[in-house]
């Protein structure tokens, strides 16, 4: 089974062809990073119009590379949400598009399950022996999720506030480093010492779930001198930025694996996984793999952030798992609507 997935939730517009939800024959990406470099964030509106002229060049190039006409794919899968409502209209709605002038299936896929079958695109998984454990931690997500069977999935926690990766941004703009964050952090991080400054750990009443605003605030108030606009900081003198970046970086890191080693062994999962584009650290897979005698795995870096080809994936394994291969079963009318706030269920 052929399917075209497109994505466009945040400031990524890809486009991808996967065979089978296995074999990604194409998987493009085009980035927007550099426009939101200098708001230190992704500014939605400037999101939305860049997906407006990169999703043509970017479905056909898709196309193209996969050396695959429109004729032969079997059905166009595309994210609903949740994400950026502006984004996730313009993919939305060019799928849409080209569903109904080609005469093609249309499916509505959750960004939270893409990023769950990423993980199919490059593992053996037939016999995976479910519950699994998945931690999705990216820029717009940090969710603890148990995975009982295909398409059969228990939220156990989320962020109250930031996505981990958003406090990752939020810091390394706080530290002068550039936008992202996330990786220019684990750069410095490299530099320094990890145990240099403890920060206090935010405590939540449902204990799977994340906060991270205070740790941003930590920071901001070690680092930074008193009374500076909050937007644009200035670091004290004294405060070494790789020291910051380490303690800043195990943090997080010890925070986001104690919870997922515990609700792992609480809910007695055989695997944990991780996916989104904070899995691509280092430091946290390797703790993670350090934490828990369970068998750990992670998307290669290419598929840890957004991407077309996790939504092509998971597409699939929902047709396959929840409707028997019947494509005509799972499609959506062309009513569907954006979910911006959809919640994995
Ligand atoms: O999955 P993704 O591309 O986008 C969303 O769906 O949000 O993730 C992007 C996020 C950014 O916040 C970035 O700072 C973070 O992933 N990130 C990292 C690393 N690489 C990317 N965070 C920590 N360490 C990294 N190496
Ligand atoms: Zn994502």
């Amino acid at each position: 089974m052929y399917i075209l997935g497109i994505e466009s939730s945040c400031d990524e517009t890809a486009a991808a062809v996967v065979i089978d939800g296995r074999t990604a024959l194409s998987n493009v990406v085009a980035s927007q990073v550099d426009l939101h470099a200098k708001f230190g964030g992704v500014f939605p509106e400037i999101a939305s119009r860049a997906h407006v002229e990169a999703i043509a060049p970017v479905v056909d190039q898709a196309l193209e590379q996969a050396n695959v006409s429109l004729d032969r794919i079997d059905a166009i899968a595309v994210t609903r949400g949740p994400g950026l409502v502006g984004s996730l209209l313009v993919g939305v709605n060019y799928a849409k598009g080209l569903a109904m002038g080609a005469g093609k299936p249309l499916i509505g896929v959750n960004h939270l399950e893409g990023h769950i079958y990423s993980l199919w695109l490059t593992e053996p998984f037939d016999e995976v022996v479910f519950p699994v454990l998945i931690l999705i931690v990216s820029g717009g997500h940090t969710s603890l999720i148990l995975m009982r069977d295909h398409g059969n999935y228990q939220q156990l926690g989320s962020t109250l506030d930031d996505a981990a990766g958003e406090a990752f941004d939020k810091v390394g703009r706080l530290l002068g480093l550039p936008f992202p964050g996330g990786p220019n952090i684990e750069r410095a991080a490299a530099e320094g010492d990890s145990l240099a400054f403890a920060f206090p750990r935010v405590k939540t009443d449902n204990d799977f779930d994340f906060s991270f605003s205070g740790l941003k605030t930590a920071v901001l108030r070690t680092a930074t001198i008193p009374g500076a606009k909050r937007h644009m900081p200035s670091l004290k003198p004294d405060v070494s930025v790789p020291d910051m970046a380490a303690s800043f970086q195990r943090a997080v890191v010890n925070l986001l694996v104690e919870k997922t080693a515990r609700a792992a062994q609480e809910f007695g999962a055989t695997e944990i996984f991780l996916s989104g584009g904070v899995s691509a650290n280092t430091l946290l897979r390797q703790t993670m793999r350090a934490k828990t005698e369970l068998p750990v795995r992670f998307p290669p870096l290419r598929l840890c952030t957004d991407n077309a080809a996790m939504i092509a994936a998971a597409a699939y394994h929902r047709v396959i798992a929840l409707h028997e291969g019947d494509l005509a079963a799972i499609s959506d009318g062309w009513e569907m609507d954006v979910r911006p706030t959809w919640l994995l269920t």
